[in-house]
């Protein structure tokens, strides 16, 4: 017998229900249990966990899955007058389809990044985000994630875990070289070390997303290595002129539109796009594949499974394991955007919000992704999920750039990796992701017989 349609309704609203009172239980002693003296202390600790983020919006979708718009400032660094939490999957989704509504607010960084133009991550719906989006995806081709993008990450990843002898510092060995080599030599971007390029690539970063509350010390470390990255693609989009040399790479793509004449591919327009490109490429692969595999590394009988796949040479059931892994700790638990005018969330329902304008709200992709509504078993660890149940790189008209490139990218960092014997966490801390207090990995250590 069928079960009416109402009854499964009432079922996972119930459970929904259950499982918030059930977090109201978890999340205090998942702060007690947190390293740290002080509650305080303790409590930040806490919130540094995926779990523990996870079952605070487990409470919140029960409860109060839009919250009140708070007047406090969640983010400063970019002007607002107060914060909103949205935290349903219709919700997040919605906030971030709304981009006349709810609007991108990193201008003023990209600006200060570029030194003085803005970045189409930057840009709100407009004919300047249309020309620079489309003039990039003649540069960098989906095709080329099959034939060029992924062949590259696969054999550079499989040299670098072949060179080591049974143990990996997975961020400096594996995980940021194989995105520095996509940018040296996918992009063209030549003439700086790999290692500069890392770190400039991530301070930059941690400027424009991560940089809540405005660190100055941050804020000079990363205009200073925006200065010597546009210098680095400067140098080379001159020399690539001046040698007469035609690769087809991305530079070299992006020259033959200048020759043709395309507007905003001249010199300084190229270098804007690239330096964007860069950014967004080298420190969230790195962080992405380390976060999956400590994932798995949690979780045996998904370890087990992936190891098995990659083993078999199945990549499109290990790549699933991946991603599955890091639907439980992607690298941003939110995406921001800013009220444009005063307007609602979830008009006519129970949980809409008024959201007055110029609120920053906080559209968690974390918590879409655990919705009960909307994710099937969302707790579980599956790996026979639709692909539209991962909100793992943005969603709508910024959803990611480099999408395709993710999807082929850090499955093929982490196979070798997989198909090692014996694959394991170093003992003690060398074991775990140590981000040296800049949310991105500085070190994380696998080990193998
Ligand atoms: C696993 C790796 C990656 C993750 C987790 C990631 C994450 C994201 C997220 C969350 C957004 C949306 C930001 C927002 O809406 O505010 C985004 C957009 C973007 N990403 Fe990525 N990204 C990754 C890799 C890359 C790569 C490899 C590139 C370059 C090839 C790239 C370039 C961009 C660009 C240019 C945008 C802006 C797109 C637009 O405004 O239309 N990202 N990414």
């Amino acid at each position: 017998m069928r079960v009416p349609i109402f009854v499964t309704v009432a079922v996972v609203r119930l459970r929904i229900i259950a499982e918030g009172l059930a977090a109201l239980y978890q999340i205090p002693m998942a702060v007690l249990s947190a390293p740290g003296s002080g509650l305080k202390e303790k409590t930040a600790a806490a919130l540094q966990e995926p779990l523990t983020q996870r079952l605070g919006f487990r409470l919140l979708r029960a409860f109060l899955p839009n919250s009140p718009v708070f007047s406090k400032k969640f983010i400063t660094t970019y002007p607002n007058t107060g914060t909103a939490l949205v935290t349903r999957h219709d919700d997040v989704i919605e906030v971030l389809d709304r981009n006349a509504d709810f609007e991108v607010v990193y201008e003023p960084r990209m600006r200060a990044i570029t030194g003085g133009e803005n970045f189409f991550l930057g840009m709100q719906d407009t004919a300047l985000y249309t020309r620079d989006v489309s003039n990039m995806r003649l540069a960098v081709r989906r095709e080329d994630v099959a034939v060029i993008v992924e062949p590259l990450a696969r054999q550079l990843a499989a040299k670098l875990v072949a060179g080591k002898a049974g143990r990996i510092d997975m961020p400096p060995e594996l995980s940021l070289p194989v995105p520095a080599a996509i940018v040296t030599d996918y992009f063209g971007v030549t003439g700086a070390p790999d290692s500069d390029l890392m770190e400039w690539a991530t301070l930059m970063f941690r400027y424009l997303f991560t940089d809540i509350q405005g660190d100055p010390a941050l804020e000079h470390d990363a205009l200073d290595a925006a200065a010597a990255c546009r210098s680095v693609l400067d140098a080379a989009i001159a020399k690539r002129k001046t040698s007469g040399e035609t690769k087809d790479d991305v530079i070299g793509r992006c020259l033959v539109m200048q020759a043709a004449g395309l507007p905003g591919m001249d010199d300084p327009g190229i270098r804007n796009n690239l330096i964007g490109l860069v950014i967004g490429a080298i420190p969230t692969i790195s962080r992405a594949a380390v976060q999956a595999l400590d994932q798995l590394l949690d979780r045996p009988e998904a370890f087990a499974s992936a190891e098995q796949a990659a083993h078999d040479g199945n990549d499109t059931l290990f790549a699933a394991h991946v991603f599955e892994a890091l639907r439980f700790n992607p690298i941003n638990p939110i995406i921001f955007r800013r009220a444009t005018r005063d307007t609602e969330i979830a008009a006519g329902n129970f949980r809409a919000r008024k959201i007055p304008k110029d609120t920053m709200v906080l559209a968690s992709n974390l918590s879409a992704m655990f919705d009960r509504l909307k994710i099937e078993a969302p707790e579980s660890f599956r790996t026979d999920r639709p692909w539209g149940d991962y909100i793992l790189w943005g969603y709508g008209m910024h959803g990611c750039f480099g999408a395709y490139i993710n999807r082929a990218v850090l499955p093929a960092i982490l196979k070798p990796l997989l198909v090692k014997p014996g694959l394991r966490r170093a003992a003690g801390d060398a074991g775990q992701i140590d981000t040296g207090g800049t949310q991105f990995p500085k070190h994380f250590v696998v080990e193998w017989d």
